[in-house]
C-alpha cells in the first residue's frame, strides 16, 4: 500500500525542506465550522505516520493556528516537531515558554524557524499562513492527510481573500496509507 519515496532536498540553502503539512476533509476543509478539529484527532494521532514526525525538525504557525489549538487538548495537539514558532502581529501578554512569537515578515519567519530545524524540515501550519509561503514561493512540498469525513463547510485548504492562493502546479511525489488515513505528498513546481 505504502510507496513512500524519498524526496531529497529542497528549499535552497542545503537544509531541510519546507513543507506545508495539514489534515484534510475529502471535501476540502482543514478546519470544520467554528474552526472545528475533533475530526482530526478522532481519525489520526502523531503514531500515524511518524517518519514524518522524524522528519520534521521545527513549525512554523500562524497565529490562528495557535489560538485554535490552545482551546484543544493536548491529546490532539502534542507533536514532538521541535521548536515552535508562532507567526503574528501581536503577541498576546502572557508569555506562553512553549513557543517562541515572531512579529517580523513572512520570509523573516521562516528563515528564522528553517534555521532552528537543524537541517531537517519545517513544517508551515496554518491556512493564512501557509497560503503567504506559497504565494511567495517558500514552499518546496505540501503533505496532505486525507481523512475520511466530508464536513461540508468551514476551512477551506485554500480559501478565499487577500492571500488566496492562484494556480500553483505540483509534482506528485508519494503517496501512502496508514489506518483510514491517506497521505499525499506533492513537490511544489518553480
Ligand atoms: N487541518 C490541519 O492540518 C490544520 C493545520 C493548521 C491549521 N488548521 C486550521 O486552520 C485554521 C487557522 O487558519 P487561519 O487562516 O486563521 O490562519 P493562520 O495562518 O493559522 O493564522 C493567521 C494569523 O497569523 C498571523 N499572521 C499571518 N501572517 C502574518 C504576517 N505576515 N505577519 C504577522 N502575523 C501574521 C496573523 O495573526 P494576528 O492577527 O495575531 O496578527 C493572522 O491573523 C484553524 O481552524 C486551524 O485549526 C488546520
Amino acid at each position: 500500500m505504502d510507496n513512500e519515496s524519498g524526496t531529497g532536498g529542497g528549499g535552497g540553502g542545503g537544509g531541510g525542506k519546507v513543507v506545508v503539512n495539514r489534515a484534510m476533509s475529502l471535501d476540502g476543509f482543514i478546519a470544520g465550522p467554528g474552526h472545528a478539529m475533533d475530526w482530526v484527532g478522532e481519525h489520526m494521532t502523531s503514531e500515524t505516520f511518524p517518519e514524518v514526525v522524524a522528519a520534521t525538525g521545527a513549525m512554523l504557525v500562524g497565529r490562528g493556528t495557535y489560538d485554535v489549538a490552545q482551546g484543544m487538548s493536548d491529546e490532539n495537539t502534542s507533536y514532538d516537531g521541535g521548536p515552535q514558532f508562532v507567526l503574528t502581529h501581536e503577541p498576546p501578554v502572557e508569555p506562553d515558554p512553549r513557543v517562541t512569537f515572531l512579529t517580523c515578515g513572512v520570509e523573516e519567519a521562516v528563515a528564522t524557524a528553517r534555521a532552528a530545524a537543524g537541517g531537517k524540515d519545517l513544517e508551515i501550519l496554518g491556512a493564512d499562513l501557509a497560503a503567504q509561503c506559497l504565494r511567495l514561493g517558500l514552499v518546496d512540498e505540501i503533505l496532505v492527510y486525507v481523512l475520511p469525513v466530508l464536513l461540508g463547510d468551514g476551512v477551506r485548504f485554500s480559501p478565499p481573500g487577500e492571500h488566496q492562493v492562484d494556480r500553483i502546479d505540483l509534482e506528485p511525489l508519494a503517496t501512502a496509507q496508514s489506518g483510514p488515513v491517506t497521505m499525499l505528498r506533492f513537490r511544489v513546481r518553480k
